[in-house]
């Protein structure tokens, strides 16, 4: 097949790390006989540096003909204090597009386990896809402000609910067939209406499909003490950001983690769930592999390529397996950096595939 990527590295560590997921999906195209056509453009600060404005017209006109867009990450202490920020080319990009699921999975690798400060014996066999609401809720509802009151309004409506839970429904299909809802409908009425669609989608459409409500508090606490149990989690935007980081400290680190953002066609934006790392940035030992995953939900969801995705999966775990570990998960100097990392996942892609 021939599919047009649109690469937006973004700032920071992002041109790091997605350097070395486009060679990922360079080398899956050669070995399936697949042509991936790359586009690359700038967004947050890197944007605004060179066009003026986080996200230009003409890269939301790219994005918008791609079959799939790459993101690296946006922000950094350098744009942190102006009027024009890097985040608002990001939340643009989502809210144009139409991104209301972000699919956020969380699975921990063995050799990884030490890395958490969970407990390892509760993290063994961890395997759960968190489906975040992104493009409604409190973040985009309307916002007032005087000398002494300030307000969000949280707001959903039965569409946009009835859309995220069939998406998160779907996924659990192939998976374990089990969602848990999260809410906080003891308290909230967008959380009560939430509940009641949540119900009715799920018993008219997935009776094949276990759901189950659980309070957003209680949740917090269950994603830490049985973290095995869970399957696929559905949420509105506000919960599900909180939950996501919570779940991300199962896995051991934010570098391993990818997320997906899909909207109603077959496009949709990659990116792992870590921020463009400041700290790090330039030194080129950034852990490429949220990004490389994030490449590998791609290939799924975007081209429905399912054989290749795995492929990469399984090449990713497999390289972790063998101890190819970056500094964020290595014991002090025996670490790879991120191109010697991306190596590894290559490699075991010609060996595993
Ligand atoms: P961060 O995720 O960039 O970094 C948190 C910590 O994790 C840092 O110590 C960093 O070195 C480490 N880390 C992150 N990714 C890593 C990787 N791939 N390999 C190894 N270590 C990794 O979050 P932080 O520091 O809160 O934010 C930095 C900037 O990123 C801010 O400007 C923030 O606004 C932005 N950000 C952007 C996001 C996005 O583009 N989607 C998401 C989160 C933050
Ligand atoms: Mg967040």
């Amino acid at each position: 097949m021939r599919a047009e990527i649109v690469v937006l590295p973004g700032d920071g560590i992002g041109p790091e790390v997605t350097a070395a997921a486009v060679s990922v999906l360079e080398s899956v195209g050669r070995r399936y006989g697949h042509t991936f056509a790359f586009t690359h453009r700038l967004i947050g600060g890197a944007a605004i540096d060179a066009e003026g404005a986080p996200l230009s017209d003409a890269t939301l006109d790219a994005c918008r003909k791609a079959d799939a867009i790459l993101l690296g990450a946006v922000g950094g202490p350098k744009w942190s204090d102006g009027k024009i920020r890097p985040e608002q080319g990001l939340l643009k990009l989502r809210k144009a597009l139409g991104l209301y699921a972000n699919l956020r999975p969380v699975k921990t690798h063995p050799v990884a386990l030490t890395a958490s400060p969970i407990k390892s014996h509760l993290l063994t066999g961890v395997d759960m896809i968190v489906v975040r609401e992104l493009t409604g809720g409190v973040y985009f509802g309307e916002k007032t402000r005087t000398d002494t009151t300030a307000s969000d309004l949280c707001e959903y409506s039965v569409a946009e609910i009835e859309r995220v839970v069939r998406r998160a429904c779907q996924l659990a299909r192939g998976r374990r067939k089990y969602v848990v809802s999260v809410d906080k409908a003891n308290v909230l009425e967008t959380s009560r209406l939430w509940r009641q669609v949540a119900s009715r989608v799920a018993a008219e459409e997935f009776p094949d499909v276990r759901l189950e409500h659980q309070l957003v508090d209680s949740m917090a606490m269950h994603l830490i003490a049985r973290p095995r149990e869970y399957d696929v989690i559905v949420t509105e935007n506000m919960f599900g950001d909180i939950l996501t980081d919570e779940a991300s400290m199962l896995a051991g680190s934010m570098g391993l983690l990818p997320s997906a953002s899909l909207g109603e066609g077959t496009s949709g934006l990659y990116e792992p769930i870590h921020g463009s790392a400041p700290d790090i940035a330039g030194r080129g030992i950034a852990n490429p592999c949220g990004t490389i995953l994030s490449a590998a939900m791609l290939l799924r969801h975007s081209l429905g390529l399912e054989q290749e995705a795995r492929c990469v999966e399984k090449a990713v775990a497999q390289a972790i397996d063998d101890g190819c570990l970056t500094a964020d998960l290595a014991p002090q100097g025996a670490a790879l950096d991120t191109l010697a990392m991306a190596k590894a996942v290559l490699q075991r892609l010609e060996t595993e595939c």
